[in-house]
């Protein structure tokens, strides 16, 4: 039972897919949002709403960085450059995709590993409106979201990947003044990773050409592991291993 949420249909279209909802998750059903997390289905899809904040994976809101000439630009793009024919990604941490669109997008068939079935509710729905749309569909089309997690799973569904991703949630964050809105909700779902060992581990278990690592600017290494080489943006620093 996932006390943390309670699921809630906003129109009367939306009470099924509520209640299915509700069932996966184990989750309250309620007909107002909760005093909590609510998730709420309606017309526009599933929303995690509570603590003022709402947030609804919506990959329209990504089009400006993988159009007109901008997706090259994006420094994961560009650290995940592969001569493949038919490039193959693993996400390990999924989150709400964001970076997993940039991959597919920029051709990789992306697979997505995502443990919390709150996210990856919402996830899933986003990619589910995002299907039906004229740009994103192909992108979408090269995408896989396994729910579960990727320490125990990834082995079992991919060998020899031309790029693992790390992107798992840093302590830091959770401390930062400037942290977006939306990571503060997802941040009520989420434990920090204490998982660094096993994470590192598990990419390692399935040979990878490289691995890329998100971390802080001035983060340490993920599991105190040096990397090959690391590039640096404003407020991130990508590591990259070469196994
Ligand atoms: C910081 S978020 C990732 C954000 C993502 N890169 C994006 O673009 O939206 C980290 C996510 O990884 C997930 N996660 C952490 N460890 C995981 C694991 N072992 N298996 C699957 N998902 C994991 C968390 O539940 C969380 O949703």
């Amino acid at each position: 039972m996932d006390e943390r949420i309670t699921v809630c249909a906003l129109d009367p279209d939306a009470v099924q897919r509520a209640d299915r909802l509700a069932e996966q998750l184990g989750a309250l059903r309620a007909d107002t949002p909760g005093e909590g997390l609510t998730l709420t289905v309606g017309r526009d899809g599933v929303s995690l709403t509570g603590f003022g904040l709402s947030l609804r994976g919506d990959f329209t809101q990504m089009l400006y960085r993988i159009t007109n000439g901008r997706l090259s630009h994006e420094m994961l793009v560009k650290m995940a450059k592969t001569k493949s024919e038919h490039p193959l990604a693993v996400d390990a941490t999924a989150g709400m995709g964001e970076d997993a669109l940039l991959l597919a997008a920029a051709g990789y068939e992306v697979l997505l590993f995502e443990q919390d079935a709150v996210i990856a509710a919402l996830l899933r729905d986003a990619m589910y409106r995002a299907e039906g749309h004229p740009v994103l569909s192909e992108v979408i089309g090269r995408m896989k979201l396994i729910e579960g997690d990727s320490v125990v799973l990834m082995a079992e569904y991919v060998n020899s990947p031309d790029v693992v991703y790390l992107d798992p949630m840093f302590p830091e964050r959770r401390k930062s003044g400037l942290i977006h809105k939306k990571l503060q909700l997802l941040q009520k779902l989420e434990k920090p990773c204490a998982e660094e060992e096993a994470l590192l581990s598990a990419a390692l278990s399935v040979h990878p050409k490289k691995i890329i690592i998100k971390r802080p600017l001035k983060g340490a290494f993920l599991a105190g592991r040096k990397p090959g080489y690391s590039v640096k943006g404003k407020a991130i620093r990508y590591d990259c291993i070469v196994p």
